[in-house]
């Protein structure tokens, strides 16, 4: 196990589905109220240079569910890579904390916190991928299908940070992933490319929705401007108003699907009010398992650190 967790494609197949089963182990953990705390006496530094919900509310909570304590940092505390340079605060943080949670808007910034930090380094999702969320993507999906075999994701909007990451996990675990998108907002072609080299899972990159979505076991989508693209928001609403994620686009895959989406969700934008409040919607499931997954990526961590 690597000192840090910063891509999917830094464990292997069975690192990843460990940290799954831990994962289950400590929800049911956590379900049970039972006393864990594996960080008994620690500190996790929560360094935010975007705003968020999700992330550090599971983070923090989870962190002290365990025994430790969290510190939130926010865009206008430490001024990552402006008030001071990333290896600086990497060298400084880490002498004062046991693990550092990161969300970065440059992914140079991450890796290099990683680099100078003697602490973990957890990504809690730069301008190029997000993979705490896609951890508890897959785990809510081994949740809810019955099995992995042959699970087909079809990704809808904008080829962004959650794409790579789905991407990489498709180079570990094996799948059919697609992503719709429009022309010019493919996701990465390296991280395409390393897909196909894995030979480990079919990926297709379309702009043709309706074949895309045909047999999906989930359809994923995102926000079309992301963090820092906000200023885009109207002119790629535009662009992208044919990958709505609406009710006929759920219907016409042939077969039961499940919706999912990492939120905040702008409904009516890339997905319609009625789509998140319907019984294939597992949208608040898989809001939950971020904490379960990233208490089992931080107690992995801990082990690997020894
Ligand atoms: N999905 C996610 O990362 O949500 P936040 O931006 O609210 O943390
Ligand atoms: N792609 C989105 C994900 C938010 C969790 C963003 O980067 O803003």
């Amino acid at each position: 196990m690597t000192k840090d967790f910063l891509h999917i494609a830094d464990f292997t197949a069975d690192e990843i589905l460990g940290m799954l089963d831990l994962a289950k182990e400590i929800k049911s953990k956590f379900y049970k109220h039972e006393e864990y705390k594996p960080f008994k006496n620690q500190s996790l530094a929560m360094i935010f240079a975007k705003p968020s919900a999700r992330t550090r509310i599971s983070f923090e909570t989870g962190f002290t569910w365990m025994g430790g304590h969290a510190l939130y940092l926010g865009p206008n505390d430490i001024g990552i890579g402006k008030r001071e340079a990333v290896k600086d605060i990497a060298r400084v943080v880490s002498r004062y904390n046991d693990m550092i949670m990161a969300r970065l808007f440059n992914h140079r910034h991450i890796l290099e916190l990683a680099e100078y930090s003697s602490s973990s380094v957890i990504n809690g999702l730069t301008d190029y991928n997000h993979p705490c969320q896609i951890m508890a993507d897959i785990l809510t999906i081994q949740e809810h299908c019955k099995t992995l075999n042959d699970l087909k994701v079809v990704y809808v909007g904008d080829g962004n940070n959650i794409v790579h990451s789905w991407l990489q996990l498709a180079t570990r675990l094996s799948m059919e992933f697609v992503c719709a998108c429009p022309e010019g907002y493919e996701p990465d072609s390296t991280t395409v490319n390393n897909v196909h080299k894995s030979g480990i899972s079919s990926v297709e990159i379309t702009h043709d929705l309706k074949k895309a979505v045909k047999e999906a076991d989930v359809i994923y989508t995102d926000v079309w401007a992301s963090m820092g693209q906000k200023s885009e928001a109207d002119e790629r609403e535009k662009i992208f108003s044919e990958f709505q994620v609406n009710e006929a686009v759920m219907e016409s895959t042939g077969k039961e699907t499940f919706f999912m989406h990492c939120l905040p969700a702008e409904r009516g934008r890339e997905v319609t009010d009625g789509v998140l409040e319907a019984p294939y919607s597992i949208v608040f499931d898989e809001a939950e398992n971020r904490m379960h997954a990233q208490n089992a990526i931080m107690v992995s961590l801990l082990g690997g650190n020894g």
